[in-house]
């Protein structure tokens, strides 16, 4: 066996042991999938360590930009007390409908709210409604706008509260100092104001298995 396909039979492993999954989360992929949406929701494993990330901020209030079709949004939602509540951002209307029924069929409608458009626009209105800060925000849209969605979220937490960063890795591509590829410009800005910024302390980890070569960066807000 290949290093490769041992990352990715111990990932299987571990997710079938600690994160299983059950109707709804299955539904969620399956049918995220046969409505052609892209097949990049966090791993099991993933959508697993962020809901005990949930859990161990005590979440009642998170934000999630970037839907896709909800799955990472279920395992958050599940984290979050009868009186929680997740606001969730999604550019393609499409994915938001598909988002929309896959969190209905989990029971999580009361909790979840999906709302339509660019982040960037989301995410002012959102400001100006004064909601409760955020104890939990996960950043998982378009990368070239992590620094802007890291600005947004120091915005709207409060001390104590947790940042989750996805893909910072993207195969290795984070370090190649030679890229011009929005993203990867996108996620270094994020690093380094996580690094820089007064008010965050963080840290990044790799991550093998089922979705490739990648992983995602933490951040904790400070005083
Ligand atoms: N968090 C999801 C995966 C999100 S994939 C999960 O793990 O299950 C990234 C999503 O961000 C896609 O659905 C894409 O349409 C959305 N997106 C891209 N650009 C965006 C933007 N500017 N504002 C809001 N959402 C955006
Ligand atoms: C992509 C986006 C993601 O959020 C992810 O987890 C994996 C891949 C992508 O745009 O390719
Ligand atoms: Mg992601």
């Amino acid at each position: 066996m290949g290093e490769s396909q041992l990352w990715h039979a111990v990932d299987d492993y571990f997710a079938a042991r600690l994160a299983p999954d059950d109707e709804a989360l299955a539904a969620a992929l399956r049918d995220s999938e046969a409505a052609g949406l892209p097949p990049i929701a966090v791993a099991p494993n993933q959508g697993k360590l962020l809901q005990l990330l949930a859990r161990t901020q005590g979440a009642r209030y998170i934000l999630e930009i970037g839907t896709l079709g909800g799955y990472s949004t279920i395992w958050l939602a599940r984290a979050l007390p009868a009186d929680g509540r997740l606001i969730t951002l999604e550019y393609e209307p499409r994915h938001a409908e598909v988002a929309t029924r896959n969190i209905g069929r989990a029971g999580l409608d009361r909790l979840v709210e999906v709302r339509v458009g660019p982040a960037l626009e989301s995410l002012p209105r959102l400001a100006d409604e004064n909601p409760p800060p955020f104890d939990l925000v996960f950043i998982d849209a378009d990368k070239v706008n992590n620094p802007h969605y890291l600005e947004w979220a120091l915005r709207l937490t409060r001390t104590g509260s947790l940042i989750v960063l996805d893909n910072v890795v993207r195969g290795g591509r984070v370090i190649d100092a030679d890229s011009t590829a929005p993203d990867v410009l996108g996620t270094r800005a994020a690093l380094d104001l996580i690094a820089d910024h007064p008010r965050l302390t963080g840290t990044a980890v790799q991550t093998v298995g089922g979705k490739g070569y990648d992983g995602f960066a933490l951040a904790r807000v400070l005083e």
